[in-house]
């Protein structure tokens, strides 16, 4: 068992392979990152449209020991000088978690150090810590990914109450459907976003909305913090028009829906903190309109940098580094959990 008697120099090697991404971070002091790398599968799925699970396996299998190599040689330390491992054990495509817990339990292993698992939405959350904002609770958090779109209240440190999320496909999934549909290719968040913003001019802007294209806002009218995204995949397949036109309108849709819900829980949870994490937190529009939000509302509000938004490790270190610290998880036996 670890002490955490010089916190501050605590040095955890993270690792996270849940989905298309191979990630290592090493993270110092629950804060510093000396070194965040990931090895993106982006154009291997690409032709694909999509992430294929057993491709992204075998593929994380080819990388995550040289990943691990470079990210030691990067932040120039010697194995020893790590003192835990993290690692993400759920939720994510099995055969990716499994390559990844393996390699954490093997340096575990080898090294003679604990090893903490870690879920992958908590670390989303945790994203936010990196940051310089101070987080103040109750803190109402928006996890919005390829695989999730949830909204989260945390009263104190280590605790998750699970608010509302979506009943069918996850809001990233949205945007990688769409972007398939309109033929922008994939990841489909970044395509969109850039298609998108092809509509530079105000007025063009307003057009989509009181001239041609009009998308529906499911779930807006409903006293719950569910989201519903499958009806508005459907419903683009049905507009005819500009590529551009679309996409605006239905990054606008997405955006709206999701920053309502968010402020509706903030609002009614008192919230001083307002954090969104996840890969569609990536995205320029949501970030503007949360902020837009927060201010008004009179609460802080915190957007991990891009690169921490979309999947990495070193919010996999930060999860474990403070969950840890307040003894919620074990220091072994990180097993990949199902479900
Ligand atoms: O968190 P993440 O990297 O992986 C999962 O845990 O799923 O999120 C990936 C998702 C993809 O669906 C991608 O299209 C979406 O995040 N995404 C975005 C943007 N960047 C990535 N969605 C909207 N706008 C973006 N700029
Ligand atoms: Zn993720």
């Amino acid at each position: 068992m670890l002490l955490w008697y010089n916190a501050l120099a605590m040095r955890i090697l993270a690792i996270e392979s849940s989905c298309d991404d191979t990630a290592v971070a090493i993270v110092e002091g629950g804060r510093r990152v000396l070194v965040n790398l990931v090895s993106s599968q982006e154009k291997l799925h690409a032709k694909y449209g999509g992430v294929v699970p057993e491709v992204a396996s075998r593929r994380h299998l080819e990388v995550i020991y040289p990943l691990i190599e470079l990210a030691l040689k990067k932040a120039r330390l010697a194995p020893d000088k790590i003192n835990a491992i993290a690692v993400t054990t759920h939720p994510g495509l099995l055969g990716s978690l499994l390559v990844g817990v393996n390699a954490a339990k093997t340096l575990g292993y080898l090294w003679n150090r604990p090893v903490v698992g870690v879920n992958h939405l908590v670390g989303h959350i945790y994203a936010g810590w990196l940051g310089k904002a101070k987080i103040q609770y109750p803190l109402v958090s928006l996890v919005t990914s390829g695989g999730h779109s949830e909204i989260v209240l945390t009263r104190k440190m280590g605790e998750y109450k699970y608010l509302g999320g979506t009943l069918d496909d996850a809001a990233g999934e949205a945007f990688d459907k769409v972007a398939r549909h309109l033929k922008l290719g994939y990841p489909g968040g970044p395509a969109i976003a850039a298609e998108a913003a092809k509509l530079k001019v105000k007025s063009e802007k307003l057009k989509v909305r009181e001239g041609r294209i009009i998308l529906p806002r499911p779930m807006l009218d409903e006293d719950n913090f569910d989201f519903s995204f499958s009806g508005l995949k459907t419903a683009v397949t049905r507009v005819v028009g500009r590529r551009a036109d679309i996409a605006w309108e239905f990054q606008e849709a997405v955006v709206e829906v999701l920053s309502e819900k968010l402020f509706a829980a903030a609002r009614k949870y008192r919230a001083k903190t307002v954090l969104i994490g996840g890969g569609v937190a990536a995205n320029k529009r949501l970030r503007e309109e949360v902020e837009k939000r927060a201010q008004k509302l009179g609460v802080r509000v915190i957007i991990p940098d891009f690169e921490y938004c979309t999947d990495n490790a070193a919010m996999i270190g930060v999860a474990a580094y403070y969950l840890q610290r307040r003894g919620k998880d074990k220091w072994y036996n990180a097993n990949v959990i199902v479900g």
